[in-house]
């Protein structure tokens, strides 16, 4: 078995995990057992999960609507009173079985409720299992807003089992994909070397890449946990992605885009201004565009979707002091955090991304 060590807790990996998982679960006597999980891991991967889970204790399945729509307020306080009318209290478990929605909103309602109960994370979409599940931030969207309210507080454990991917979607691995390469071009320039010629990577040795990916995010955090530096880093390609994908939440017109896809978006607008501010050069750009071209397709902005999108960027939660600050690359596996940007130099990069 392969285990990480985070702060305060492990990240085991593959499917011997789970003794390591039951045997924590029997030591901490837990009182109930709660599974959160949306509807379609409530049929895809709670009977993968329930065969392993090995324990006497009563189990309580909590279902919520899937999407990013859910991530709010309101089903926190769903989930906050089916946990008080079934008796939980400071000795319950809950399990958060899903993508990064059940556990941004799992380990939110477990760090509040009763002041805070016992939480594990079981991501089953990519994008969880490299990014969302580990790190220990947990919270909800405020309308638009993406992640305005949460709180940092680790899990018990965090179990990560790929064999749950056999189930997701292209595009949900896509999603994930696009994080994946984030971790290389902020830290790893020999595991974003990998990705390069998608057509070569080695998809059986897929594992052992979702692994790399995981031990990279944890060192970043481990540096920095409550984000006062290098942690920022993990924010490359967020501040206008998230802008981005926000503004597809709420405008009617426009699809929703999946959080990586967004994010893939910001990553070539953020390279972009890398470039531009002579931390990185043509040829890496270029790199990074066409490879990240090659894997999503190309968004359509109009020209009266810039103005709203850079008005979002008022509530990135990196900006200090109310200036919007940027983590950029600084040559491919480096970072530079705290980096002004002005409104003409993002109009260019979204001018250079239709190109
Ligand atoms: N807390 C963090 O550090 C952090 C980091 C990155 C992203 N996030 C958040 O994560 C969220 C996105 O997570 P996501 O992409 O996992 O989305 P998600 O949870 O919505 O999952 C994507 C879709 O796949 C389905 N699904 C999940 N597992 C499946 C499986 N094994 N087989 C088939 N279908 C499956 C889900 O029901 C959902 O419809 C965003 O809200 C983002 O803000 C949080």
């Amino acid at each position: 078995m392969q285990s990480i060590e985070a702060n305060g807790y492990s990240i085991i990996f593959g499917e011997s995990g789970y003794d390591d998982f039951n045997k924590l679960i029997e030591q901490n006597n837990y009182s109930i057992i709660f599974i959160l999980v949306d509807s379609i891991t409530n049929e895809y991967c709670l009977p993968k999960f329930l065969p392993f889970l090995a324990t006497e204790k009563t189990i309580e399945i909590i279902e919520i609507e899937p999407g990013e729509s859910e991530k709010n307020i309101t089903t926190c306080v769903e989930i906050w009173s089916i946990l008080t009318e079934v008796g939980a209290d400071r000795k319950s478990l809950l399990l958060n079985l899903g993508g990064g929605i059940i556990t941004d909103i799992g380990g939110f309602v477990a760090s509040t409720f009763k002041r805070g109960i016992d939480f594990i994370n079981i991501p089953t979409t990519l994008l969880a299992m490299v990014d969302a599940s580990i790190g220990g931030k947990n919270g909800v969207d405020l309308g638009n807003l993406k992640n305005q309210i949460g709180v940092i507080n680790v899990p018990k454990m965090v179990l990560v089992d790929p064999k749950y991917l056999t189930t997701l979607p292209q595009n949900e691995m896509r999603s994930g994909l696009a994080e994946m390469l984030k971790h290389g071009l902020i830290f790893d320039a020999q595991y974003w070397s990998e990705f390069i010629d998608l057509n070569t990577v080695d998809f059986a040795d897929f594992d052992s890449l979702i692994y790399r990916s995981i031990e990279i995010k944890n060192e970043i955090v481990m540096q920095d946990p409550s984000e006062n530096g290098i942690r920022k880093a993990l924010n490359f390609g967020h501040t206008l992605g998230h802008a981005i994908e926000s503004y597809f939440l709420e405008n009617e017109n426009k699809k929703i885009l999946l959080h990586g896809e967004a994010i893939a978006v910001g990553m070539i607008l953020e390279s972009y201004i890398s470039w531009e501010k002579e931390l990185i050069s043509k040829t890496e750009y270029l790199e990074v565009k066409n490879l990240i071209k090659s894997v999503f397709e190309t968004i359509v902005f109009e020209e009266n979707d810039l103005q709203p999108i850079l008005d979002l960027l008022i509530h990135d939660k990196k900006n200090e002091y109310g200036k919007i600050q940027f983590a950029l690359l600084n040559g491919i596996g480096k970072i530079k955090i705290n980096q002004e940007v002005d409104n003409e130099m993002i109009m260019k990069s979204f001018a250079d991304y239709k190109s």
